[in-house]
């Protein structure tokens, strides 16, 4: 098995990625992806695996809702912000949370109700290696069990690059270029705004990795939809009947398929036969 490439590793270890879900974009993000997690997960105190849980946002979150969270991750400084965030929240900490790689857990077979797969698809470049993972959560999972996965649309750098103004910059111009053409994005000067070594997802690529991995695929849901770089998001964010007419948007147009690449993340909700 391959190692984690060591420029993600390098990316993370600024700690940004603990803040990373409270920023404009992130909110929107964290609001629409909880959401759709509270839809498909079982009620509390079901346990729960959060595979590429970084800095255990998600986990903390369903602790405090009274889930058993476990998470996992291959960063150690986000298992350690995770470790963290957990202590202080004291009368829900996590379960546990370790070092780990998504392609091979140290988790009994079926011991989860559900499954989070949020980080780990869009970080593995081989195909391979995210059917391994994908692999690794249905092992986990009980028969009938969620297993939520998301991943980066192959268009999202493009919208970024015209909503931030990278496209400005010829270097960011050629990593378009390639994620357009295969989804394997790459930021050799490791600039600090161009993400890292990654793969981004065409729509149409997602069910057939879920299945392969023997999971049957029921559907794919934008994040964010298209609203993700809108100027204007924060205003949105500010005021509670905006805010609550852009989510109502999302959901209005989350079944829409020919939308779907124009969400940044996008969940596969997938789970293991019986
Ligand atoms: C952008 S963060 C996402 C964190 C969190 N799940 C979320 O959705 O906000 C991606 C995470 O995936 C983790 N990751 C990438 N490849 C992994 C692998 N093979 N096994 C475990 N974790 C992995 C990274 O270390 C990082 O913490």
């Amino acid at each position: 098995m391959s190692k984690m490439p060591p420029e993600m590793l390098d990316h993370y270890s600024t700690g940004y990625e603990e803040g990373r879900l409270s920023n404009d974009m992130g909110r929107l993000e964290l609001a629409r992806s909880q959401e759709i997690i509270l839809r498909y997960f079982p009620e509390p105190f079901a346990k729960i695996a959060d595979i590429g849980g970084g800095p255990g946002v998600y986990s903390c979150w369903l602790a405090r809702l009274g889930y058993q969270s476990h998470l996992v991750d291959a960063t150690p400084l986000h298992v350690e912000q995770a470790r963290r965030a957990s202590a202080s929240q004291l009368n829900h900490p996590m379960a546990s949370a370790r070092v780990g790689d998504a392609r091979l857990l140290d988790f009994e077979d079926a011991s989860f109700d559900a499954t989070l797969l949020f980080g780990p698809l869009y970080h593995l470049t081989e195909k391979q290696d995210r059917i391994k993972a994908l692999s690794e959560a249905r092992r986990i999972t009980r028969p009938g069990g969620v297993v939520l996965c998301a991943v980066i649309s192959r268009f999202a750098s493009t919208m970024d690059g015209i909503a931030r103004f990278f496209l400005d910059d010829a270097e960011f111009q050629s990593i378009v270029e390639r994620d357009l053409t295969d989804g394997q994005h790459r930021n050799p000067a490791n600039h600090p705004h161009y993400f890292t070594t990654a793969f981004f997802h065409h729509p149409e690529e997602i069910q057939s990795e879920v299945e392969e991995a023997g999971l049957a695929h029921e559907k794919n849901l934008p994040v964010e939809g298209p609203f993700w770089t809108m100027g204007n998001l924060a205003e949105h964010w500010r005021n509670e009947g905006r805010r609550e007419r852009l989510m109502q948007a999302i959901r209005s147009i989350e079944n829409e398929q020919s939308l779907i690449g124009a969400s940044a993340h996008i969940i596969a909700v997938a789970r293991k036969k019986d």
